[in-house]
């Protein structure tokens, strides 16, 4: 599918980025010692080239696919061969993988873990090779040997996610202000958060919460089904089908006595696919019945569709080309004997240290600015929103 155009279009947002692909890895002698072990030490010197690990969670969801091809023809094109392995959503295949390059030899391990908490004793071989870990979108937990993590500003996605929400419900206007012709309520809203195991699931769910909770505090919203808390509102490896079954129950349990479901906060479009599917089979977008307002996250070309035709609310659009761009410039950096510039070192702490961090920021989109955020920047094409597929 969109493996080929996204190589593609990796190279073109590489090419036109601000990144200096420069390569600077060159040098001579040793790499990575400066990237495992920090500050310290001898300044390590870049060989040229080499391999580099990327591991990513599951080619199931196109977002990963797209971020793995745009990582490997960043780094490819950097002078770097590249090792790139998804791991479908397994546990044991992901920890095997990174195994596996280390034993190949990889000089940097690029790494989008499954469950941020199950890699430490493949970082703690990595370290002992003077390997630079770089944790890619998701934090990995629990382990000292994380030398820099690059994401999204994730609490800003949630709050961007339950703005959104609050906008499609009619309760604040397109400034985000308090809306005056509000609906005094209540609306029923159900709430979903992601894997909990991904450490980002906590950091959307608690931002899209500290914009809706006020309102469920005025009973200007209400939840139904009382699930309010984000163990019980999360949803194992991001599972479409999963979040389908419990829109499921939640109808079967909280709305068979008439009562209609106005909003759904979903925190990724595959989620809020499952979510639609079950509300569609109950009759909901049909005849007076209308969808709820239902949000996302990824910009996946589906979920655009939906927007477009008016059945999903909004997503939130992440480039995942500037976090592959990102990505490859900490490689770089580590490589020639540099710490990557961070823009945070405060918000992540993984259990025993605080990674320094790169985030990038996010934009909400709905049918308003599909074309400005998603296909003015080459994102998507027309004809791919028009069809709901990736060329
Ligand atoms: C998260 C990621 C989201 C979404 C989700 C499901 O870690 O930040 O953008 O992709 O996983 O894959």
């Amino acid at each position: 599918m969109a493996r080929k155009l996204w190589a593609v279009r990796g190279l073109a947002a590489l090419a036109t980025g601000a990144m200096a692909l420069s390569l600077a890895a060159c040098g001579g002698g040793g790499a990575g010692g400066a990237g495992a072990g920090g500050a310290g030490g001898a300044p390590a010197q870049a060989e040229e080239g080499g391999l580099v690990g990327v591991a990513m969670p599951t080619e199931t969801s196109e977002r990963w696919i797209a971020d793995g091809d745009a990582v490997q023809s960043g780094l490819e094109k950097a002078g770097y061969d590249v090792d790139l392995q998804f791991a479908g959503d397994d546990i044991p295949t992901q920890q095997q993988q990174v195994d596996q390059m280390i034993t190949k030899g990889a000089k940097a391990l690029i790494i989008a873990a499954i469950d941020g908490t199950a890699l430490q004793s493949q970082l703690d071989a990595a370290a002992a090779e003077g390997i630079p870990v770089i944790s890619y979108d998701r934090l990995i937990r629990d382990s000292k040997n994380v030398d820099f993590y690059v994401s999204f500003d994730n609490y800003q996605v949630g709050v961007q996610q339950g703005t959104s929400l609050l906008t499609g419900l009619g309760l604040l206007d397109e400034n985000g202000e308090k809306a005056a012709d509000a609906p005094k309520g209540p609306l029923n809203v159900e709430l979903f958060a992601g894997s909990p195991d991904d450490n980002n699931a906590g950091f959307f769910f608690d931002g899209a919460m500290s914009v809706i909770q006020p309102y469920i505090d005025d009973k200007t919203i209400v939840v139904p089904s009382k699930q309010t808390d984000f163990d019980t509102v999360a949803t194992l490896r991001w599972e479409q089908e999963r979040a389908q079954k419990r829109m499921e129950d939640l109808l079967t349990s909280s709305y068979n006595g008439g009562e209609e479901v106005d909003g759904v906060l979903s925190p990724y479009d595959g989620l809020s696919r499952g979510i639609i599917t079950a509300l569609q089979n109950e009759g909901y977008g049909k005849g007076d019945k209308a969808m709820p307002i239902i949000t996302g996250q990824d910009a996946e070309i589906a979920s655009v569709k939906l927007i477009d035709d008016g059945v999903q609310y909004s997503t939130i659009f992440k480039d995942t080309r500037l976090l592959a761009e990102q990505a490859v410039t900490a490689t770089q950096d580590f490589l020639s004997g540099k710490e990557p510039e961070a823009n945070n070192t405060t918000d992540y702490d993984n259990g025993v240290k605080v990674v320094p961090s790169y985030l990038l920021d996010s934009v909400i989109v709905d049918k308003d600015n599909i074309k400005s955020a998603l296909v003015d920047t080459g994102y998507w094409t027309e004809e791919e929103v028009a069809s709901g597929q990736a060329d």
